[in-house]
């Protein structure tokens, strides 16, 4: 009954209309359902109140002559992005593609050559060709070459991290004095660390193998580092926890709780290695480390019995569970899956969809130049990683 409501709007009506059920998607969940609960009857009674003004249906053969002539030359006349970062539009959700193009002449989308050419189409010749490409049969073969390259954010990880096991373990619990454990550590920390390193603000000779590593690379690793659990340390010989505890009362408002962070910026310190603690602590001292805070009251004896307390500590995962593509694809269909047609919102289905273009769309979301304030809640440490996984994800799924 909502489909055929939705169908007789006025193009106005249905913007303001979708305009306010997307908003009732803000990325706090249980918000997000009393939004629901509250606004949507009343855009429905509001909505079904037009229903007289009836809208004529597609003219699917006028639609067909007016992509041949001015669509088809990107989008092919079997609906097929002509090359990468071109959307496919073959069985494309109607109401979808209707909106996007009314988005684009009203500039809420932008890309120069859509504006030019929605200029010039009535509301009937957008119905026309939005129908038209949603008639096309689905595109099947011609993504089979996507298939082999699904990236796992997590394996893909722990692939990169075998570079880094000789010092740092397997499960990025160190053994060795001096050298960092990254297991659990908090992933925004992760990955300023390690540019730290190529900026040369901090040094180590050891590090210069990062310069190989893509955005997408340091992500994985911050993302399989984070999911591993950290061990739990001995006493160090040097230093003495329990005449640390009293002077790390200055770190926990950052560095959480027995040094187990909660935010994702702010290293944790708990479990740590002590020497690297120490190496670290007089860093700052010295200025050959930056630091947000002063930490240079301590002097050498309380830096040790610091690094003692905190190396004893017991530590926490900053990562949950192990993040596959499967997984994240599972929340996306909760939308874009089966029955994506029959939304009560425009939502086009994405299985099958260009990777290229999936991409772009996904950073546009992401760096908020689309509006659709429901798909940027890409979480930030790991966004590029995981637009990448998802994207190769449905790109390799049959179009529906
Ligand atoms: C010069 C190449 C070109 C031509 C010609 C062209 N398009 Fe596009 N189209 C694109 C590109 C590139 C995008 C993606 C733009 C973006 O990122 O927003 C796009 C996006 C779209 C979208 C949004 C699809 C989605 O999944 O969000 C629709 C709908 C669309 N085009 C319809 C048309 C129609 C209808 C015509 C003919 C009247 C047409 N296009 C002609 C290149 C073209
Ligand atoms: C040859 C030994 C060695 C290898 C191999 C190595 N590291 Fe390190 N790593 C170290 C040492 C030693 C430090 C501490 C340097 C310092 O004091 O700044 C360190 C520090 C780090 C830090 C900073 C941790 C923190 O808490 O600030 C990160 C991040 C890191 N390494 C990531 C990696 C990654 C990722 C790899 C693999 C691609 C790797 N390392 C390979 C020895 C190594
Ligand atoms: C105002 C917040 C804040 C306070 C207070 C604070 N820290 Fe930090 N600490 C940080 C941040 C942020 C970083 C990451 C800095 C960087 O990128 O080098 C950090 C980094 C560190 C590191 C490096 C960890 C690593 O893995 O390399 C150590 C060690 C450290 N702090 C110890 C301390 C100690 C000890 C205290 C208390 C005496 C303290 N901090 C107080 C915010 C704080
Ligand atoms: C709550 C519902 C919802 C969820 C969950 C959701 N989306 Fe969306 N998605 C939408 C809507 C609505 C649009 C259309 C927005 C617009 O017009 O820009 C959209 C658009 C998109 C587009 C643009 C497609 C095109 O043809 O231009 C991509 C790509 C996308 N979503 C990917 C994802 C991914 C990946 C996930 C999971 C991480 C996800 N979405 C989760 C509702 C959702």
């Amino acid at each position: 009954m909502f489909k055929g409501h939705y169908r007789s709007l006025s193009d106005e009506t249905r913007m303001t209309c979708s305009t306010i059920i997307r908003s009732c998607f803000s990325p706090r969940p249980l918000k997000k359902y009393y939004a629901m609960a509250v606004v949507l009857p009343l855009v429905l009674i509001g909505c079904g109140d037009e229903e007289k003004a009836a809208v004529p249906k597609a003219d699917i053969g006028a639609g067909k002559s007016l992509a041949e002539s001015q669509c088809a030359g990107c989008h092919g006349v079997d609906g097929k992005g002509a090359a990468p970062g071109i959307p496919n539009m073959a069985a494309q959700v109607e109401r979808y593609l209707v909106e996007s193009l009314l988005a684009y002449k009203a500039g809420k989308r932008t890309h120069a050559a859509l504006r030019d050419m929605t200029a010039q189409l009535s509301d009937s010749d957008i119905r026309n060709v939005a129908g038209y490409y949603t008639g096309l049969a689905p595109l099947t073969a011609a993504t089979a070459k996507e298939m082999k390259e699904i990236l796992s954010p997590y394996e893909k990880g722990k692939a990169a991290a075998v570079a880094c096991v000789e010092c740092h373990s397997e499960d990025g619990n160190s053994k060795i004095a001096g050298t960092p454990s990254l297991a659990g550590q908090q992933p925004l920390y992760f990955a300023a660390a390690v540019r730290a390193y190529l900026a040369g603000a901090r040094s180590k000779a050891s590090m210069e193998m990062l310069r190989k590593l893509t955005t997408v690379d340091v992500q994985s690793l911050a993302l399989f580092y984070a999911s591993q659990a950290p061990a739990q340390r001995a006493a160090p010989k040097d230093g003495n926890p329990a005449v640390g505890e009293p002077l790390s009362a200055r770190c926990g408002g950052c560095h959480g709780a027995q040094g187990v962070s909660t935010d994702s910026a702010t290293p944790s310190l708990a479990g740590q290695d002590a020497k690297y603690l120490v190496n670290a602590i007089k860093a700052y001292r010295d200025r050959s480390r930056q630091h947000s805070v002063m930490l240079d009251t301590n002097s050498d004896e309380e830096i040790k019995n610091i690094a003692a307390f905190y190396a004893v500590q017991e530590s926490k995962a900053a990562e949950g569970e192990e993040m596959t593509a499967q997984a994240l694809g599972e929340k996306c269909d909760r939308c874009h899956g089966p029955g994506v047609e029959n939304s009560a919102m425009a939502i086009p289905k994405i299985s099958g969809q260009d990777k290229a273009y999936l991409i772009k769309a996904m950073r546009a979301y992401h760096d908020g130049k689309r509006g659709s304030s429901l798909m940027h809640n890409m979480s930030l440490p790991y966004s590029e990683l995981l637009i990448e996984s998802v994207a190769s994800l449905y790109a390799a799924q049959p179009a529906r």
